[in-house]
């Protein structure tokens, strides 16, 4: 086993967490690349104003479900900006994600007759968001889009930081490309009809941030998990705007991950091997991620010596926010295989983000005898 190298925290621009800063606005810096991230119960009307490039072609990529519910109001809001507004609504679900969707995207630019000025709105949670950036990376080597994320999940994280991707049989998220989007319009009134089992998903990702960047956000979910399985405002604005804060700390010292952006795929190794494994749906991403984070605790204790401590906060927290906290069997040299495929591998060999204490990780190369020890301890 070896720590392989310092991630470089000391470029991360966190202030210190603060509740109180929740209604402030937030962007991410990335110099002329730099975009707002909106939270809050926001008025679609304005959406249309607070975007710098307007006019010409917008088409909203979204699903059956969220065009349902949200589809009409993005085009209206959208039609005061742009001259012409379309909408391409996919199937629902994780296998969608895919070459084939990519390809009805792609065909559906072409079809009305899409420039190089077309904005696209990803409304949806992460697999639209992702594939809707991916489609924007590549429709005429890359055009504006902008993220309208309605999911938990999609608005701590993946809707923030430019990962844009598809999932192969081989793993997930194999083929993608880092793209940004020109905004974030994260409105938590969206969240009103997410059902119970995605909320707990979205919470997974949110108690990442804790482990790897930030035990004082920890311990106030410990405080306020209640309340946000409530679904309160200001809880949940709280919740949302400080994932967001650190997430975009860490993007914006280090956007293509050559070293510390790795500390948000906390629990992903894992995580991702047993989505794949399972069969894509099975397992919620965010559910996935959270047994995968709990792997990653006592993956931590063997390489690094983490303190017991933490394993136990971290399973008592996961539960509270109604999320599984056992994988169900896989066979082992799969579980292996999917692992050594995880894009931190390195010649071979699995690179696991592992904390050596509560609030800062490490890329730790580990054995798979250890590993297998660690997946055993938290399966069913
Ligand atoms: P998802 O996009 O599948 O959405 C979950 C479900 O909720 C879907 O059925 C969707 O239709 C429904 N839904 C969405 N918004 C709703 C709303 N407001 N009301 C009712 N139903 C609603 O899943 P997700 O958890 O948002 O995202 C998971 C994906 O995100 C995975 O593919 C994962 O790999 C990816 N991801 C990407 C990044 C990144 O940085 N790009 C980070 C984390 C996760
Ligand atoms: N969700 C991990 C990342 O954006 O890097």
């Amino acid at each position: 086993m070896s720590a392989l190298m310092s991630l470089g925290y000391d470029q991360m621009q966190l202030a210190p967490f603060s509740a109180a800063l929740a209604q402030q606005a937030l962007s991410i810096d990335f110099g002329t690349r730099s975009y707002p991230i909106e939270i809050g119960l926001l008025d679609w009307r304005e959406l249309g104003l607070r975007l710098t490039h307007r006019g010409g072609l917008a088409v909203v990529v979204t699903n059956a479900t969220v065009g349902a519910h949200h589809g009409l109001r993005l085009r209206v809001a959208l039609q005061t900006a742009f001259t012409e507004v379309r909408e391409l609504v996919l199937p629902d679900g994780e296998t969608f994600k895919s070459w084939t969707s990519l390809q009805s995207i792609q065909d559906a630019l072409a079809q009305a007759g899409a420039d190089r000025k077309v904005t696209l709105f990803a409304l949806g949670g992460g697999v639209i968001g992702d594939l809707t950036g991916f489609a924007a990376a590549t429709w005429m080597r890359g055009v504006r889009f902008v993220q309208v994320p309605t999911t938990l999940l999609a608005q701590v994280d993946s809707s923030v930081g430019g990962k844009t991707g598809i999932n192969l049989e081989a793993g997930k998220n194999l083929v993608g490309a880092f793209h940004q989007p020109a905004a974030v319009w994260a409105d938590l009134g969206t969240l009103k009809t997410l059902p119970t089992r995605e909320f707990s998903a979205g919470l997974a990702e949110v108690i990442k941030y804790g482990p790897v960047a930030d035990m004082a956000f920890f311990a106030w979910l410990e405080d306020n998990m209640g309340l946000l399985l409530q679904r309160d405002e200001r809880a949940l604005a709280v919740a949302v705007r400080r994932s967001c804060e650190i997430k975009a700390a860490v993007v914006a010292a280090d956007e293509y991950e050559g070293g510390l952006r790795a500390i948000l795929n906390f629990g992903h190794t894992f995580g991702h091997a047993l989505e794949a494994g399972l069969g894509y749906g099975e397992l919620l991403h965010g559910e996935a991620v959270g047994i995968g984070m709990l792997m990653a605790c006592s993956l931590s204790s063997t390489c690094l010596g983490l303190e017991a401590g933490l394993l136990a906060r971290l399973h008592k927290l996961l539960v509270m926010a109604g999320l599984p906290v056992r994988a169900p069997r896989m066979p082992e040299d799969r579980f292996l295989a999917l692992m050594r495929g995880d894009k931190k591998s390195q010649a071979g060999k699995v690179r696991y983000v592992l904390l050596s204490r509560p609030g800062v990780a490490q890329l730790v190369e580990a054995s798979d005898e250890s590993a297998l020890a660690a997946v055993r301890t938290h399966t069913v």
